[in-house]
């Protein structure tokens, strides 16, 4: 039955199918002979069929989490059956993160339109109520995003004048939700703190009420070329579901497993993890980070995303993942440690980087201190306090 079977496409090149069990037990994953890259880094290509409980994990962390999902549900569940993660990927399959596109049989793989007008962009950085407008875009848009994270968001732009939703090309759009309001001034700034630590970072755009955020995609280049990408849950080969079952020694097991410039790899990885350890980001789990590739012989850790100083918005939150058996905030020379015995890097030079992370933190307090002038919500006068202590001598 064509409805249980999904082509598995890399761009426009048809690589693998999965096939739905008639029982909706099992999963059955096969190559095409004509497939010319995997579609994991975990997965290489093979004649054999492969069995899974349910979605192999590349495909289940990319599916919508959160009010996403339960928009979807909303919006689908009383039109189509949903019962399982098999039925929301072909839904979403045409519009994933990265270079997969998964269709039902015999469809066509033709995604969302590229948009590249900046009409609706603007409207939605100007707008006096841009958390409506992205929730407009959730939902119109909820059945074709293909995206994973707890906050709203969507690959669409409201105009916020017609009910007209266009796709938002480069950008993923998220807004705040009533649990963390603020959380996208937050991550506004972080994000300026690691591109001045010197960390690959895509470009923010944050809206004029301070609500929601664009964020350029790193898996679409200048040119619409897509990239693949993968989260850690992924690499790890568990579910979505696992993402803080982990340790940031796994974390640097793995990527050095997979990278294909591991000199490179051993100082950015350090870098994120000095910088999630100065700005007190509680929330780099699994999920929170990523390869990059545009082949299986290219792959390097992506660019970071999703940094925030979580402990604004939970006082005592702590690490997501653990270091040295445990979940502690560490002091710089705990920090170092990471990087000497897990990075392979010199005490000389982990201490170079540190110091480089709390420079751009101490670059970044005046843009923060102007920014928690305009929007002068708790949580963001607290990041400006994390910012000022990582940033003082004795920080
Ligand atoms: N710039 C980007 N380009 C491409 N993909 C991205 C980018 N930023 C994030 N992603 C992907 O989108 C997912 C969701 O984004 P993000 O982590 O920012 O959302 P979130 O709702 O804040 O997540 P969380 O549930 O971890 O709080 C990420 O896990 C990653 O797969
Ligand atoms: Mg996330």
């Amino acid at each position: 039955m064509s409805g249980d079977t999904l082509d598995i496409y890399i761009g426009k090149r048809l690589t693998a199918t999965l096939k739905r069990d008639p029982t909706r037990t099992e999963v059955r994953f096969s190559y095409h002979p004509s497939a010319t890259e995997p579609v994991s880094l975990t997965m290489p290509i093979c004649d054999t069929e492969d069995v899974f409980a349910g979605l192999p994990p590349v495909f289940e962390t990319s599916l919508p989490e959160g009010e996403l999902l339960e928009t979807i549900f909303r919006k689908m569940g009383k039109v189509i059956k949903l019962a399982d993660d098999f039925d929301i990927l072909k839904l979403v399959g045409r519009n994933l993160i990265g270079r997969l596109v998964a269709t039902p049989s015999g469809e066509s793989p033709d995604s969302l339109d590229v948009f590249t007008g900046s009409e609706g962009l603007t409207a939605l950085l100007r707008s006096s109520d841009s958390k409506a407008l992205v929730t407009q875009a959730m939902v119109d848009l909820a059945e074709r995003t293909g995206i994973s994270g707890m906050l709203p968001k969507t690959f669409g732009i409201s105009d916020g004048r017609s009910r007209l939703t266009i796709p938002a090309g480069a950008y993923i759009v998220k807004t705040e939700n009533d649990e963390f309001p603020g959380i996208c001034i937050v991550e506004h700034a972080c994000m300026a703190a690691c591109r001045n630590a010197g960390l690959k970072v895509p470009e923010t755009l944050l809206s004029d009420d301070g609500k929601s955020l664009l964020v350029r995609r790193f898996d679409i280049g200048p040119d619409g070329t897509r990239f693949g990408f993968e989260d850690f849950c992924s690499l790890s080969v568990v579910g979505r579901k696992a993402k803080y079952e982990g340790s940031y020694e796994s974390v640097a097991k793995i990527l050095f497993l997979f990278t294909t410039d591991i000199e490179r790899d051993r100082r950015e990885l350090f870098r994120a993890f000095t910088m999630m350890q100065l700005l007190k980001n509680g929330d780099a789990h699994l999920k929170n980070f990523g390869v990059l590739y545009s082949s299986t012989s290219d792959v390097r850790l992506s660019p970071i995303y999703d940094m925030v100083t979580t402990t604004s918005f939970i006082a005592k939150d702590s690490p997501a993942l653990t270091f040295e058996g445990k979940r502690k905030w560490l002091g710089k020379k705990g920090i170092a440690r990471f990087g000497i015995n897990r990075c392979g890097l010199e005490e000389d030079e982990t201490n170079a980087i540190i110091g480089e992370c709390v420079s751009g933190i101490e670059e970044t307090v005046p843009f923060l201190k102007t920014l928690s002038e305009r929007y002068p919500a708790d949580p963001v006068l607290r990041t400006l306090s994390t910012f000022q202590e990582s940033a003082s001598p004795s920080g």
